[in-house]
């Protein structure tokens, strides 16, 4: 049985870490703006075990000119329960958070691996693919909700 809960920023480094940062410090799990209180962090537990997250942040692309915007940061889930569909209820309790905040553009960095994904949960491609040293080749995605 699945239940995704607001966690704070630390409890997310036990899934960043290995999926996101492997191999790397905890200071690197750790994003700008983590503790702004217009920043939410989600997670999905299996009974007590944290098992994917993700980040909400108020942020700002240029490649949108929607007035308001939202970032996903960190969306992961750990290994042994990807393809299970965590990370789509994930992206909806995102989503569903952002409509109760009057709703406007998401947003965010998308590795190259993870697009399929995203396509399915009905995000599009903008700009152009770029490089984000040590991780690989992005693409900016959107959806407006
Ligand atoms: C990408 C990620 C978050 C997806 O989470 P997940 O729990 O495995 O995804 P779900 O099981 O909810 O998948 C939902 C749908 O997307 C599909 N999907 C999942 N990962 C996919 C991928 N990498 N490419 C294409 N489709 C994918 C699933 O097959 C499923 O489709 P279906 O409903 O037709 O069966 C997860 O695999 C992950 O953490 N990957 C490593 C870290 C990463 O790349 N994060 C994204 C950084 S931008």
């Amino acid at each position: 049985m699945y239940s995704i809960k607001q966690i704070s920023s630390q409890d997310s480094f036990a899934v960043r870490l290995p999926v996101l940062r492997p191999g790397k410090s905890i200071e690197s799990c750790i994003f700008e703006g983590d503790n702004l209180p217009t920043t939410v962090h989600f997670g999905i537990f299996d009974n007590e075990t944290l098992a994917g997250i993700v980040s909400v942040f108020k942020a700002y692309t240029t490649l949108l000119s929607h007035e308001k915007q939202f970032q996903l940061r960190g969306m992961a889930v750990l290994d042994t329960y990807q393809k299970k569909g965590l990370g789509e209820k994930l992206i909806k309790a995102a989503e569903e958070y952002i409509l109760k905040n009057n709703g406007g553009a998401i947003w965010f960095n998308a590795r190259e691996i993870a697009v399929g994904f995203y396509n399915k949960m009905g995000y599009e491609i903008t700009g152009q693919p770029f490089t984000i040293e040590d991780i690989g080749t992005h693409y900016v995605m959107y959806k407006t909700v």
